[in-house]
């Protein structure tokens, strides 16, 4: 079984050649190239495209995969926003994703990113540096005592909710749906009533038609001023010109942001040395309450593992033809 895995960046490299004796019989080419509706053609001969959250694998790209007979897509992230699974259904294609493959690396990242920006930890690392021991606009909350609101409360949101609850928080959360494993510490409420009553907001939920921009500038203005905001999920839950207007409105203490709507020609790549023209991530980072990184929340080297194995056993069932809960197309 041979897996075309596109993208490859020398750390997806180590850690699926490191689970790849588990998995007899499957065989890995590694290509640099982004999977899109072009580099689809270089899937030749192989039983599986292995993707990530930046590759286009819309209907043009599906097409062509289907075209050189490629049965079965293997993304190795949770998120599936980019990939056009009724297209896929259609086509016969298998799309197999890693849910949960390590929720606690992406809510500690969201945490991270929650206290950078309330402790404006970016500013004061640089401080120091240049022996500048004044304490000059680096004044932040204590998050004890405040609430924090989860929106989206499925495995990340509901480790997002822990460590909130350690931090000594009242946790109140949005869902469609409630996760039972929180009844005992988290309360449900409206999301107009999440926005209204939370000192920290952070986003867990998936981008559907139904989350694209719901953080537009109507919702910014339901906040509390003053309010830490953190996204981890999907970049395009959030309206990216209306968070700049909030930000301009003197709304937040501070914004972190792993993910954001211009992010897909930046993850994961140096540019350094270009002259960005139309940057909003340059436009977001001129703020002093801003922190933004780039799509790292997956990045530890429990995640990473993980991914691998659930990634290759995805192979496997699909060679089986077994569907399983990783099945989305
Ligand atoms: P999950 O499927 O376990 O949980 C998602 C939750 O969102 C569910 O409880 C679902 O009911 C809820 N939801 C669905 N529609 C909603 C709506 N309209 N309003 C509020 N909640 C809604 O997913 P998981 O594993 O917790 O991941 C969440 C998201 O995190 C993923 O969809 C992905 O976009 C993002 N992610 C980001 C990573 C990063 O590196 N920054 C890595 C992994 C995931």
């Amino acid at each position: 079984m041979k897996i075309l895995f596109y993208a490859a960046k020398t750390y997806d490299q180590k850690s699926f050649d490191g689970v790849l004796p588990r998995f007899p019989g499957i065989e890995i080419e590694y290509i640099e190239e982004e999977l899109g509706p072009r580099t689809a053609l270089m899937a030749e001969n192989v039983d599986a495209v292995c993707a990530f959250v930046s590759a286009d694998v819309g209907a043009a790209t599906l097409d062509v995969l289907a075209q050189r007979g490629v049965r079965t897509i293997l993304m190795r992230c949770a998120g599936y926003n980019n990939v056009d699974t009724q297209k896929a259904k259609e086509l016969g294609i298998a799309v197999k994703i890693v849910p949960g493959y390590s929720p606690e690396a992406v809510a500690e990242l969201a945490i991270a990113l929650a206290l950078a920006a309330n402790r404006r930890l970016y500013k004061a690392y640089n401080k120091v540096r240049e022996n500048d021991f004044s304490l000059k606009n680096l004044r932040g909350v204590n998050l004890f005592g405040k609430t924090a609101g989860i929106v989206g409360t499925g495995k990340i949101g509901a480790a997002m909710s822990r460590i909130c609850r350690g931090f000594g928080m009242k946790v109140i959360a949005y869902d469609v749906y409630e996760n039972p494993s929180l009844k005992d510490f988290v309360e449900y409420v409206s999301l107009d009533e999440l926005l209204g009553r939370s000192d920290l907001i952070s986003l867990h939920c998936p981008l559907l038609d139904s989350t694209y921009h719901m953080i537009d500038i109507e919702a910014i203005k339901k906040m509390k001023d003053g309010v830490i905001f953190v996204n981890t999920s999907r970049g395009a839950l959030v309206k990216t010109d209306d968070l700049i207007e909030g930000i301009r409105l003197g709304k937040f203490l501070g914004v972190g942001l792993d993910v954001y709507e211009e992010e897909t020609g930046n993850v994961f790549n140096d540019r350094s040395d270009e002259i960005m023209e139309h940057s909003v991530t340059a436009r977001l980072l001129s703020f002093p309450n801003v922190i933004i990184t780039s799509h790292q929340g997956f990045y530890t080297m429990e995640a990473l593992e993980a991914i691998a194995e659930t990634t290759l056993q995805n192979m496997m069932d699909a060679a089986k033809g077994e569907r399983t809960g990783n099945d989305v197309a």
